[in-house]
């Protein structure tokens, strides 16, 4: 398997302000609560909620797994779940990629039965042309085509989440 570069830090720092820019310009609340998706997601969490610097914000944490290897198997464990009261709260889950969808759907039910008043999705990546479900992120850093890419929090098999750019998989010819 090869790799190569596809999205530079520089790029992905545009977008991750940009987003950061319109979350804050759609928040109706004064603590929103960030929820990142563990694991993929912890670097763009750190740099996102960082840009968007509403001053009562919050973030957690839980943590779902669907991949192996270079794709979905189409289910969804939830290996670690939600701590705290959301009833009420305006809730933006940050997710390193959608792709399929499943993930997504999954865990806007999961947090829907929690009655918060919102539930929003901010993706860094979205692979709209893989969407099987509902689910699409309100907020995308970047739309791709369906290729596997890795770096900067996403990994193949545990690896490469401390690049700080983004590459994609090269297609034997
Ligand atoms: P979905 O449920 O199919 O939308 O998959 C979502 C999860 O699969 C993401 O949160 C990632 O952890 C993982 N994933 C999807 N596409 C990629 C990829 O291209 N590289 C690395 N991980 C991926
Ligand atoms: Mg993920």
């Amino acid at each position: 398997m090869t790799f190569e570069p596809y999205i530079t830090r520089d790029e992905i720092r545009q977008q991750v302000e940009r987003v950061a820019a319109e979350i804050k310009r759609d928040c109706q609340t004064r603590n929103p609560l960030f929820v990142c998706v563990l694991n993929g997601a912890f670097i763009f969490a750190a740099d996102l909620f960082r840009a968007c610097d509403i001053p009562e914000a919050e973030i957690t944490f839980i943590r779902f797994k669907s991949y192996e290897g270079t794709s979905s198997t189409g289910q969804v464990k939830q290996i670690m779940g939600l701590t705290e009261d959301i009833a009420g709260r305006e809730i933006i889950i940050v997710e390193d990629i959608v792709d399929t969808g499943v993930t997504a759907v999954q865990m806007r039910k999961m947090l829907a039965e929690h009655n918060p008043k919102s539930v929003k999705m901010a993706s860094l990546l979205f692979k709209p042309d893989s969407l099987k479900q509902g689910g699409a992120p309100e907020y995308v850093g970047f739309n791709i085509p369906s290729k596997f890419i890795l770096g900067y929090g996403l990994d193949l098999d545990g690896l490469a989440r401390n690049l700080s750019d983004i590459y994609v998989l090269k297609q034997e010819k």
